[in-house]
């Protein structure tokens, strides 16, 4: 895998939910982003495994669930039946985090830890072998639309370095506040799987606004360092 675009379903119109995942997976997504929250790990209610298991049914595409929830253990087994390819968990939220990663692998899943903003990389030292993929938040969880937080940028490449170091192949993911102005910067710095919500669904274009997306972070991992 060189890079994977995951627009978030977050952004899109669900009256026309099955036409909005056409239209970016003919844009060329690789990725479906699956926002999941629960009002109380972030003030927002959005999908749950109904939503999930719906948009199963009209795709082939990788399923990448987002646990913005507290005690995320509760949630892992009705996910994987629903038809999710990938879940991530947020650090701050499971207690017993080596335990989450090795049920949701358990469950044939790839599994992912979530950073914060204002959570260190620290927090992944002892794990950082388990996981299949890190999600460096970009924004504070809980909404779509918001502006990118730049330091992001040097927190991505602390935790590829922190993966290299124990030998972990695992990519990157960024989330929150990501377009076509810092997508280069982003994939510069490592991040390999690039979520975009509103940069894709309140274009006017969603098809296309995936391909150029995608175009400009192709164009950033080929780039000389
Ligand atoms: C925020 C979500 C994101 C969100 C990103 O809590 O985790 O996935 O949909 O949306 P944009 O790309 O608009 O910041
Ligand atoms: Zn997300």
């Amino acid at each position: 895998m060189t890079l994977q675009i995951a627009p978030s379903l977050l952004s899109a119109d669900f009256a026309r939910l099955g036409a909005q995942i056409e239209a970016v997976e003919r844009g060329g997504a690789d990725l479906l982003h699956l926002d999941v929250m629960d009002g109380h790990f972030v003030p927002n209610l959005t999908m749950g495994p109904m939503v999930a298991r719906a948009v199963r049914r009209v795709t082939k595409l990788p399923i990448d669930v987002h646990l913005m929830v507290q005690e995320p253990d509760r949630f892992l087994d009705v996910f994987a039946e629903a038809g999710a390819t990938m879940m991530s968990v947020h650090v701050e939220a499971a207690v017993h985090l080596q335990r989450t990663i090795a049920a949701i692998k358990a469950l044939g899943c790839r599994a992912g830890a979530v950073l914060n903003p204002a959570t260190p990389v620290v927090a992944l030292e002892e794990i950082a072998s388990d996981l299949d993929y890190v999600l460096v938040m970009s924004v504070n969880p809980g909404f779509g639309g918001q502006t990118f937080i730049p330091r992001s940028e040097s927190k991505v490449r602390e935790v590829r370095a922190l993966l290299d170091d124990v030998g972990n192949a695992a990519p990157v993911e960024i989330d929150g506040g990501v377009d076509r102005h810092n997508i280069a910067r982003v994939v510069a710095a490592g991040a390999r799987m690039i979520v975009a919500g509103s940069a894709i669904f309140h274009a006017a274009d969603p098809e296309a606004a995936t391909r150029e997306l995608k175009a400009a972070a192709l164009a950033a991992v080929s780039a000389p360092a």
